[in-house]
């Protein structure tokens, strides 16, 4: 009963048409299977009209089977008809947790969504678009839930839209973007905690039955605890290589929440969405609510596929120009925090030039007057060059960096003000505060209330601004680092409406901004990686994963970002943090976008001539380490050294970086590492490079080997404590 077997499966996938099709009028089941390349998630309505999830995994070869999965489960009794529905409704007959729950404009609480139709769209030759209409029998509401599948990427992107005609306002108590299920006999969540310079530490654990809830409700800088990414193994834990394994993430800005609900059938209920803490909305009859989208992936061969499907996605949907160039920068900020002048910075943009950079990024401090931005304190929202420090402005260093053959960007933080500021003088009402509580500040600051458009139109001009200024200004960095206290608008009547507002009106400004600067790098920064997000990081180019540049860290920091974002969208810099040599601090930033936040005037001469050198080697390789495909070969986590390898679509060039991570006697490389994504049939010699001056290489860089010899028995980087790291450049010998 809970699964009948008579249906009427629908196929479309991929045809080209964009067809509606609506609920046969005699009462049949609808299957409904979104297909990609690898794997399918496949819907079915039951007779009465409950849409569930019947199917998430390694697609079948045969689409009309999948009518089959349901009989094949013999788990016991779902009382409800709904544990498995595409987007549960609270209220009526559900008894587990909701994706949405309203009061009705009569204050009723039930809420009952049934099957209508649904479209098939194809988007282009790759994407395709699945609308199904939900409705209330009882009710004038009505849910939209929206699948956007990828094909190649293996991905799928899944948001709903909520609607009503009653007579009065509705409020929504909750409205998740997604809602899924899987089945397995046990399920590993691995998940991601942090704080500042702490970004991405990952925790995997056996999900027990009830809810664990993953969740933000910082408002601003919403990821520095926890991330909206996370992965689910079946079974056992999945390995690079092994294992069935789902990635999912929030694309919002905001308050997030991911419910993962084991239920007593032992199905993973998965909700994930807007985190309604404080955040009850009131819908209008006529106007429509739509969610962020939740993003997900899945893979049946391990988590490198996962990875490699979700970065490659990235790249070519999400961020800005993902499949173009960047520049590699010299940033001031750790070489003289806020004490500079224009001399200094003037040597600061040669110094740019001597390393073989191609920007010069000026951050933090060059800001304020009445209170002059010398220290984290004052000045925050002003945004008029210090006459001291800058008596020449902005423009006038511009103007030093294209006659020194390099390109200028800045550092802003629009979206925030400290107190002794002239902004704050002026606007007090512009600034999220309770209005008769005492302030409290997270960095000596306070947010803007973006919910305003009048504070949206300042904050767009901040940076239109600086453009108009100079229109040759070449970067960005976009700084958040406040979380929200004391939530509060003026602007606002409803405070429920809050925090939604204010991502509502950051996305805007940002869309006003790439509307008139389409293609200008701009770095999503916040305080670290406070903020890392796909719906942010449409706007942006890349993104700071953390402040902690220590190598040591570093290695993990961005082992566990690779998980879900390119290695193009990371800005690694080479500072002086951690007490590695300035060659294991550069090894370890090339990884990713290269940057430096270094005073290159008191580097050794050999130190100069090692970075010059690695940026030259870096430039003939950052087209692979940024558009290849990314292996993950050794984990720092579970081995002395880690290992991770970069190859072009052609499979004929790549780069492999190795890094000591233990310090105990004898720690290394004692076995060779095999290597990933070579053809076997090719043969491919292996050079080191990034040899620091005077240090010649122990490997033997004519020797060739096939590619078959390298992916069973593998390659010995010959790391240990005389070589802490190991950069390898391989080609195919023709
Ligand atoms: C926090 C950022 O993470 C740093 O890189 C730097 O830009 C400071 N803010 C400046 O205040």
């Amino acid at each position: 009963m809970y699964f009948p077997s008579r249906c009427f499966t629908v196929v479309l996938f991929f045809t080209g048409l964009s067809l509606m099709i609506p609920h046969p009028s005699v009462a049949q089941e609808t299957t409904i299977p979104i297909l990609t390349e690898n794997n399918a998630l496949v819907l079915r309505a039951g007779k009465n009209g409950d849409l569930g999830v019947i199917f998430l995994g390694r697609k079948l070869s045969n689409a009309a089977e999948y009518d089959e999965v349901p009989g094949m489960f013999r788990q016991g009794d779902d009382y409800t008809n709904s544990l498995n529905a595409a987007y549960t409704p609270s209220g009526a007959r559900n008894l587990l947790e909701p994706a949405i729950t309203v009061t009705h404009s009569d204050g009723n609480n039930s809420l009952d969504l049934r099957y209508v139709s649904h479209r098939f769209t194809k988007v282009d030759e790759n994407v395709s678009l699945l609308s199904v209409e939900l409705k209330d029998p009882v009710y004038h509401f009505d849910v939209t839930l929206f699948y956007k599948s990828y094909y190649r990427e293996d991905v799928i992107e899944q948001w709903s839209e909520i609607r009503h005609r009653e007579k009065g306002n509705v409020l929504l108590q909750k409205y998740a973007s997604a809602n899924l299920y899987l089945k397995g006999d046990r399920y590993w969540l691995k998940q991601y905690h942090g704080d500042w310079a702490r970004e991405m530490q990952p925790e995997e654990s056996q999900l027990t039955h009830g809810i664990k809830t993953i969740d933000s409700k910082l408002g601003t800088r919403a990821n520095l605890f926890q991330s909206s990414s996370f992965m689910i193994s079946l079974g056992t834990p999945a390995t690079e290589d092994e294992g069935a394994v789902f990635y999912g993430s929030l694309e919002y800005s905001g308050n997030f929440r991911v419910d993962l609900e084991l239920d007593y059938l032992n199905n993973l209920r998965i909700i994930a969405g807007i985190n309604n803490y404080a955040s009850a909305y009131t819908l209008k009859p006529g106007e429509s609510f739509v969610t962020p989208v939740f993003l997900y992936t899945f893979s049946d061969k391990g988590k490198g596929v996962a990875s490699r499907q979700l970065q490659r996605w990235a790249r070519t949907y999400k961020l800005v120009d993902g499949n173009g160039d960047r520049q590699v920068l010299l940033n001031n900020w750790e070489a003289t925090y806020f004490d500079f002048n224009e001399t200094r910075l003037a040597e600061l943009i040669k110094d740019s030039k001597k390393l073989g950079a191609d920007l010069f990024l000026l951050d933090d401090g060059w800001f304020g007057n009445k209170y002059p931005r010398n220290d984290d304190r004052a000045g925050l929202g002003d945004w008029q060059e210090n006459k001291i420090k800058l008596p020449n402005g902005i423009s006038s260093l511009v103007r030093e960096a294209q006659n020194t053959g390099v390109k200028f960007g800045i550092w802003i933080e629009p979206e925030m003000v400290n107190p002794k500021s002239e902004f704050y003088e002026k606007h007090p009402g512009w600034v999220v505060k309770q209005p008769a509580r005492a302030e409290h500040y997270f960095r000596n600051q306070l947010v803007l209330d973006l919910s305003n458009p009048e504070v949206q139109d300042f904050v767009f001009g901040v940076v239109d601004h600086l453009f108009t200024e100079n229109p040759t200004l070449a970067y960005i960095k976009w700084d958040c680092n406040a979380v929200i206290y004391n939530a509060y608008s003026t602007h606002l009547r409803n405070q429920s409406h809050f925090y939604i507002e204010y991502v509502r009106g950051l996305y805007r400004v940002l869309e006003r901004i790439r509307l008139k600067y389409p293609k200008v790098p701009m770095m999503l920064c916040s305080g670290g990686g406070g903020r890392v997000d796909y719906a942010a990081l449409k706007y942006f180019t890349e993104f700071w994963p953390s402040d902690n540049t220590d190598p040591a860290e570093r290695i993990f920091i961005q082992w566990e970002y690779s998980y879900f974002y390119p290695a193009v969208s990371s800005s690694n810099h080479v500072t002086d943090w951690g007490k590695q040599p300035v060659k294991f601090r550069t090894d370890v930033a090339m990884m990713g976008k290269l940057g430096f936040d270094i005073v290159v005037s008191k580097l050794s001469e050999n130190d100069l001539r090692f970075c010059q050198e690695a940026i030259s080697n870096y430039k003939s390789l950052k087209d692979i380490i940024w558009h290849g495909d990314q292996y993950r070969l050794v984990s720092p986590w579970e081995s002395e050294f880690a290992s991770l390898m970069y190859i072009n679509p052609e499979r004929t060039r790549g780069v492999i970086f190795n890094y000591l991570v233990s310090s105990r006697y004898g720690s290394g490389s004692k076995l060779p590492v095999k290597l990933k994504g070579l053809d076997p049939a090719r043969k491919y010699r292996i050079r080191e490079i990034n040899l620091y001056p005077g240090i010649s290489s122990l490997i033997e860089g004519e020797k060739s080997y096939s590619g078959d010899f390298l992916m069973k028995v593998g390659f010995n980087p010959q790391v240990n404590s005389g070589r802490t790291s190991v950069v390898l450049q391989f080609e195919e010998v023709l």
